[in-house]
């Protein structure tokens, strides 16, 4: 096969694979090589998968099958991310179709991989070097109004139905020098707003230069950087200092991604999860204390090993104590290597479908109420997408709400807005004058 021309990259799962797919086309792009749209032919085609739960990791062969063309030829294959992190060498006797597979530490070296697959030597990757993969990848160009950047890697946390410890690594922080450059650049190419990644990021720390708070303080200094976010935070990391942050830096947003898992405190013991109801309730009181009206999300696993109807009914409880604005739940999902998949009472499924129907139907009264909570306030918007109608846009409001407003702003803009209404998945706004906007 000739070296490819054009090239195609899927992302799945969290927004650590969405960073790692833009760094992955950056350095394609490098390359001399062309991406184009989802849905349209390529030489190359990199699935960039997810291994968190089986459905997840099971879709990423699915995809590889489907890359069949209708004469029976194929593109060059990588399978990149979790998946690949996971399963190796093993991966490719899944499908004799993949041609190489690469790991999330790894993916620096994807062009020499594409150079010898090209050449019909298939390639394993999953290396996880000291040496910063960070350091190998081109500058950050062109990139949307709202941009990633990954500070923190891996997870040293090891809850026991999780497989992002074995897929990611040990935790690193990248050092700040390099992380506020790469900021630097991607407000030169266009961003207005960063959201700070990593799978415990307010674990992120630089020696002699201090924790995640410090690093938010320093780039709200940042000229043209509007706003600032970070995900995903774990309880135990939650400290002081990023609590002050959250009243004192005005371009840091009012929404805290922090989750629980359980509202029941054996079944957390069992996760490893190293914290308690109690505790995780007096994070959130010291967060509501220093910022009142922030939004407050989390993630729920229903199901987990020898939950209990009564171990069930505590995760509503703390469901209702916190007032979730938003939230993600899961049926657990046995993974191989983890030592829950091997604990004793695995729940049948009829019971996780149910837990999980009545724990969503709770948390969306409350993320309604959140929203209903809004209208009547004032607030400004980040104008990221083109609305249904004509004449409409829709902007981020600073809760991670989207809020439809009739207005000609271009994408990018931020506009002062009253709340009027707000439907199932929207808020309405109307538009304050430009001058109040300015
Ligand atoms: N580092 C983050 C996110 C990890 S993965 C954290 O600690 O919260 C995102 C979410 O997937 C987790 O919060 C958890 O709710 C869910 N998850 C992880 N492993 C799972 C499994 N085996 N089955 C079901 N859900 C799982
Ligand atoms: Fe997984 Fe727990 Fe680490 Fe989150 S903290 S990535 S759930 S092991
Ligand atoms: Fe999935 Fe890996 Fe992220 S398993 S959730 S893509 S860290």
């Amino acid at each position: 096969m000739t070296s490819p021309r054009t090239f195609r990259i899927k992302s799945f799962g969290c927004q650590m694979n969405v960073y790692d797919g833009e760094r992955m086309a950056e350095l394609l792009h490098e390359q001399g090589m062309r991406p184009v749209a989802d849905g349209e032919d390529a030489d190359l085609v990199v699935l960039n998968t997810c291994h968190i739960r089986e459905k997840a990791a099971e879709k990423a062969y699915s995809d590889v099958g489907r890359l069949r063309r209708e004469d029976g030829s194929k593109p060059l294959i990588a399978l990149a991310g979790c998946v690949a992190q996971a399963e190796g060498e093993e991966a490719r006797t899944r499908s004799r179709m993949i041609d190489m597979v690469v790991g999330p530490q790894a993916y620096h070296r994807l062009p020499q991989m594409v150079a010898e697959a090209a050449a019909g030597r298939p390639t394993v990757d999953t290396d996880m070097p000291a040496i910063s993969k960070f350091d190998a990848l081109p500058k950050r160009r062109r990139t949307g109004l709202s941009a990633f950047l990954s500070v923190q890697e891996g997870c040293d946390k090891f809850c026991t139905y999780c497989v992002v410890p074995y897929t990611r690594g040990a935790e690193i922080s990248r050092p700040a020098r390099d992380i506020l450059i790469e900021a630097q650049q991607l407000v030169d190419g266009g961003a207005r707003e960063i959201t700070l990644l990593g799978q415990n990021v307010n674990a992120w720390s630089d020696d002699g230069f201090g924790g995640l708070a410090s690093l938010i303080r320093t780039l709200a200094r940042m000229d043209g950087l509007e706003r600032i976010r970070y995900t995903t935070s774990h309880p135990v990391n939650m400290d002081d200092d990023l609590i002050a942050a959250h009243a004192e830096v005005p371009q840091l947003m009012p929404y805290l991604h922090l989750p629980v898992q359980s509202g029941s405190d054996p079944i957390l013991r069992a996760m490893n999860r190293s914290h308690t109801v109690d505790s995780y309730l007096r994070t959130i009181d010291r967060v509501r204390a220093a910022k009142p009206d922030i939004a407050i999300s989390g993630d729920f696993i229903v199901g987990f090993p020898g939950e209990t109807d009564a171990d069930f009914e505590a995760t509503l409880r703390i469901v209702d104590a916190v007032r979730y604005a938003s939230a993600f739940s899961f049926k657990y999902s046995p993974r191989p290597g983890t030592p829950a998949a091997t604990m004793e009472n695995q729940i049948p499924a009829h019971i996780m479908d149910e837990r999980l129907q009545r724990l969503q139907a709770r948390l969306a009264e409350h993320s309604s109420a959140f929203n209903r909570g809004t209208v009547g306030k004032t607030t400004r918007i980040l104008i990221d997408r083109v609305g249904r109608k004509p004449g409409q846009m829709i902007g981020k409001s600073p809760w991670l709400q989207s809020v439809v407003v009739e207005t000609d702003a271009p994408i990018g803009a931020l506009l002062d807005v009253a709340v009027t209404g707000a439907g199932p998945n929207s808020l309405f706004g109307d538009l304050l004058t430009r001058a109040e906007a300015a």
